[in-house]
Order: structure tokens, then C-alpha cells, then sequence
């Protein structure tokens, strides 16, 4: 009979983190942050970069966004300072802890052009392997993010990734997380879920089938190291582009919200598309307009905290924030290519040469993510924005986040993603147009981070970067800076 491994070390020695990212605590976080860190996937701000910024006294916010993955791959590359296996070793489910790192650690990292280890696509029904690592990968970028000081840190969720939701809320919780930030989708029943996992209790969440009825996804805390402990409930904001929609989820969410981030098209990542008929202009990108910004008055008029998203990097839109009622602003884009931010070193580096000349093109792109909504993303070669790469690479699904549930004619739960092959997508029943321009960004985002996978015939999977609109403001801060710094330049 095999044991597990044994995990070492014991306990997190904080001399392992490293003492560049060690910085001055102003005092204890104020109660409402003025700047929060958004929280970026995947893995960009992942626990280095969402600690220093609490560490300052602001809101740090890690990305759970395929953090199952991602705690997969880290493992495999050997985890080289011992951070994640610390980590892990305050899991608690020891054994499912140990059980884990047991499967899956390299000591010595991979094999050159050896590809990471592939678990089964999680569906509806099995989704054992999933969860179990998106518990133990929240709940480590949490604790990582969470030592050295006693300020708060949130996560970020993407509210569409559905199947791997309730594992993440629930590992980040065990971490005493205490905000949960989830925009990308309308995320209504969240609230109480967060009530339900907060009390020990069974939580569940539908997952949206097309062309069928939703089917319930249900977590028990006991079956993953939770059995009838009591955790603190996170305070929830929802990511939402318009005042409508946050008066929607104020009134009519399962339970309560505490407050929102109002997200402009202007800001990185995904954006919500234009409402109305979509209109592209000459260069294809989505035409914004008047309607498609929120009226901050009606929010105003809802009595909860709220911050700005998109492009409000810089002390006069902080205080022009504040001046129209709101608590503060959410930046992105200048976290990302701060030192500790999980972008892997060499796309940071090109990216900050090449602001500081001030040729940093970011295209609104209407297909390229699989889910349908705009996704900004930065014209840089060697990524695949540039159509030679895109054309090159070989479609693969083996990610999985962005597939959709489907109801099949025999009436059982598909999944299918316009990124995936197209024969494959066409022959359970999508439409082969709507496969065009689409891009693998799980793919692609695991790159960004530093994980590529090694596909067949030994090809290693492109990045593809996504920033807000203001790229180019990178030039104002030093080729090579912390986040700190930006705290510094964003307080004026
Ligand atoms: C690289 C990058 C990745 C992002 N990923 C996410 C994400 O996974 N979830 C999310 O809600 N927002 C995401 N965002 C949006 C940020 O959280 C934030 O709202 C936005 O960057 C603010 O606008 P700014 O980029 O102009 O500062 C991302 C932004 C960037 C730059
Ligand atoms: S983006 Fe790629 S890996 Fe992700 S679901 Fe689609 S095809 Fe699969």
C-alpha cells in the first residue's frame, strides 16, 4: 500500500516570499478600499501581485479564473520556492491535500518538451478531478495572498465559467477571503451560495443548458475539507456595465450584495458588448456610445459602495470618482505589467519597450473569444493576434472553461466551444460560421502566465495578451516597476 507523500514544508516560512514584493504596511486597511486591484486571469493577478497591493492598504484581488489549472501546472514545474506546497500543507483535508500534490508534483519540474498532465474535461455529471483542484487552488492563491499582513484580499470570478464556480468560492472561503468580485454574466444566484458556504451548508448553482433546461450543480463543503465549519461570509460585488443591471441585482439578487464595480468598454479583458444592434467600425472593433455608460447618479440612488472600471488609472479620474459619489476606481491594466503581476517576464518586457515608444495598438475584437462578448486584445507579435500565428496553430479543446452546455437530440448534456475544432463543433449541432476568428484563450491565457501547453508534435501553445484601451500610459511609470508605485502614482 502506497502513502502519500508527505507535504514539507510544514507551515508557510515567509522567508520564502520574496523580499522585493516585502513592502511598508501604511496601518491597517481603511474600511472601504479607494483602489482595488481588479482581479485579472489567468493568473495575472495571481497571489504575489494581489498581496502587495494589500499589503498597502487597498484591495489586492487574486483571479480563480482556471486556478485549477494553474495549481496543476505549478505543481508540475516543480514549485520551485515551495510556496504552493506550503500552501497546501494548511489545507483542511490533509489527506486530499497530500493526495494531490502526491499525483501531480515534479520535483524536479518537466521533462523539456514534456506536456503538462491532462485531467478529463469536467462535464456536469463528473467533475471530481475539477473541483477538487479549483478547492485546493483558491484556497492557496487566497492564503498566499493573505501572509504578511491583516489586510483584506478579494477573488475574481468569471460569472460564465459556471462549472467551476462553486469549487473556487468554496476554496477561496477555507482561505477567508473577503470579496468576491464576478462580472462576465449576470451573477444573480452568488449571493447565496456565499450564505450557504458560509454555513457549512450544501450549495447550489444551475448551470445554463442551451436548448434545455438548466441543470442544478450542488457542492457540499463536507466531501471537500468543510464538513460543518462555519467560514465568513465575503462581501460580493458584481462587475456590471450599466445601472440598470446593478439595480436589477440590488433588488432582485438571491441575497445580499454589498456593493459594484461599474465596468466601462474602455477596460481590459472581456468588455459587455454595445447595447442594442451591434455596429463595428471600419477597423471591425464595436461601436460604443452615450447609452452604453452608466448613469452614476441612479447608482448613487441605490446607497451601495461603488468603483470605476476602465481607464480610470490616474489621480485626477480617483478624484473625479469620488467627486461623482463613487468609492474609488478598479485598474487593471497597470497591475499587469508591474513586477509581481503573473505575466510571464518576456511578453511584460516587450510590452513595456514598446509603450514607452508609444506603439502599443489594443483591438476591441468581437470574435475572438468564445463566448461571444468583446475581448480586447494587444497587437504584439509572437502572440496570436498576428493572423500568421493564428493561422498556424492547431485547434485542440483540452482546456475546457469556455465550452457551452448544450442539450443534445437525445437529450443528454453536451459541451461545445467555437474554438474547438470546427468539424468537431459543427457535428454537435453549432454553426460553422460561428467559428471564424475564434480564438483558444484558455489556451492562450495559460501561455500569458507562463504555462503553455506542449501539444501534439511537440508544439508549445501561443499567447495572446489582453489591456485595457490605455496601454500606452505605461509609459509614464519606469520600464520596470512594483505595484506599489502604482498605489503611489494612482494616490496622487
Ligand atoms: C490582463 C487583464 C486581464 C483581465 N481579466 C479579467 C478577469 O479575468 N475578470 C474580470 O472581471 N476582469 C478582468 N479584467 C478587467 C480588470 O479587472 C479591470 O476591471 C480593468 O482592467 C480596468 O480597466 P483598465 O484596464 O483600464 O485599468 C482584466 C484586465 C486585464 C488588463
Ligand atoms: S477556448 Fe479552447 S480549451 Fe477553452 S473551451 Fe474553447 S476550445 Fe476548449
Amino acid at each position: 500500500m502506497t502513502h502519500p507523500a508527505p507535504l514539507t514544508p510544514p507551515s508557510l516560512p515567509l522567508t520564502l516570499l520574496r523580499p522585493d514584493s516585502l513592502l511598508p504596511v501604511p496601518g491597517p486597511a481603511p474600511a472601504l478600499p479607494r483602489i482595488i486591484q481588479g482581479g485579472m486571469g489567468v493568473a495575472v493577478s495571481d497571489w504575489r501581485l494581489a498581496r502587495a497591493v494589500s499589503m498597502t492598504g487597498e484591495l489586492g484581488v487574486v483571479s480563480g479564473t482556471g486556478i485549477d489549472t494553474v495549481l496543476l501546472r505549478r505543481l508540475q514545474d516543480g514549485d520551485p520556492d515551495g510556496h504552493v506546497r506550503a500552501a497546501l500543507s494548511h489545507f483542511p483535508d490533509a489527506a486530499l491535500a497530500a493526495r494531490t500534490v502526491q499525483r501531480f508534483f515534479l520535483p524536479a519540474g518537466r521533462a523539456p518538451g514534456q506536456p503538462y498532465a491532462r485531467v478529463p474535461l469536467p462535464t456536469a455529471e463528473r467533475h471530481r478531478d475539477a473541483w477538487e483542484l479549483s478547492v485546493l487552488g483558491a484556497f492557496t492563491e487566497v492564503f498566499l495572498a493573505r501572509q504578511g499582513h491583516a489586510n483584506p484580499v478579494g477573488l475574481n470570478l468569471l460569472t460564465k465559467l459556471q462549472l467551476h464556480t462553486l469549487p473556487c468560492l468554496f476554496g477561496a472561503m477555507l482561505a477567508g477571503v473577503d470579496t468576491v468580485i464576478m462580472g462576465a454574466g449576470i451573477p444573480r444566484d452568488i449571493p447565496r451560495v456565499l450564505d450557504a458556504l458560509a454555513a457549512g451548508q450544501p450549495a447550489t448553482l444551475n448551470l445554463d443548458v442551451r436548448g434545455g433546461d438548466p441543470v442544478p450543480l450542488t457542492l457540499d463543503p463536507a466531501a471537500y475539507g468543510g464538513a460543518g465549519v462555519a467560514l465568513t461570509r465575503p462581501k460580493f460585488y458584481p462587475v456590471v456595465a450599466s445601472h440598470v443591471l446593478a439595480g436589477v441585482l440590488a433588488r432582485k439578487a438571491s441575497g445580499g450584495v454589498e456593493g459594484f464595480v461599474v465596468e466601462g468598454p474602455t477596460a481590459g479583458g472581456h468588455n459587455a458588448p454595445p447595447r442594442g444592434p451591434l455596429t463595428l467600425d471600419s477597423s471591425g472593433q464595436p461601436v460604443y456610445g452615450e447609452r452604453d455608460g452608466a448613469d452614476l447618479q441612479a447608482l448613487r440612488a441605490l446607497g451601495l459602495p461603488f468603483w470605476l472600471a476602465g481607464s480610470h488609472g490616474t489621480p485626477d479620474a480617483l478624484a473625479r470618482a469620488l467627486a461623482a459619489g463613487a468609492a474609488g476606481i478598479q485598474v487593471g491594466t497597470l497591475f499587469a505589467f508591474a513586477a509581481e503581476s503573473g505575466l510571464c517576464a518576456d511578453l511584460k518586457a516587450e510590452v513595456q519597450a514598446r509603450a514607452h515608444t508609444g506603439t502599443l495598438e489594443v483591438f476591441t475584437d468581437p470574435l475572438a473569444s468564445p463566448t461571444g462578448f468583446p475581448f480586447k486584445v494587444v497587437n504584439l507579435p509572437g502572440t496570436l493576434s498576428q493572423a500568421g500565428a493564428y493561422a498556424a496553430r492547431q485547434r485542440v479543446c483540452d482546456i475546457g472553461y469556455l465550452r457551452e452546455a448544450y442539450r443534445t437530440p437525445q437529450g443528454r448534456v453536451g459541451w461545445r466551444c467555437p474554438s474547438e475544432p470546427v468539424a468537431a463543433y459543427a457535428a454537435k449541432g453549432g454553426q460553422a460560421a460561428d467559428t471564424t476568428g475564434r480564438k483558444c484563450l484558455c489556451n492562450a491565457l495559460m501561455a500569458d502566465a507562463g504555462y503553455p501547453q506542449v501539444q501534439r508534435g511537440g508544439h508549445t501553445e501561443p499567447p495572446l495578451l489582453t489591456s485595457g484601451d490605455r496601454l500606452n500610459d505605461l509609459r509614464d511609470l519606469p520600464t520596470a516597476y512594483h505595484a506599489a508605485d502604482v498605489i503611489r502614482v494612482l494616490r496622487g
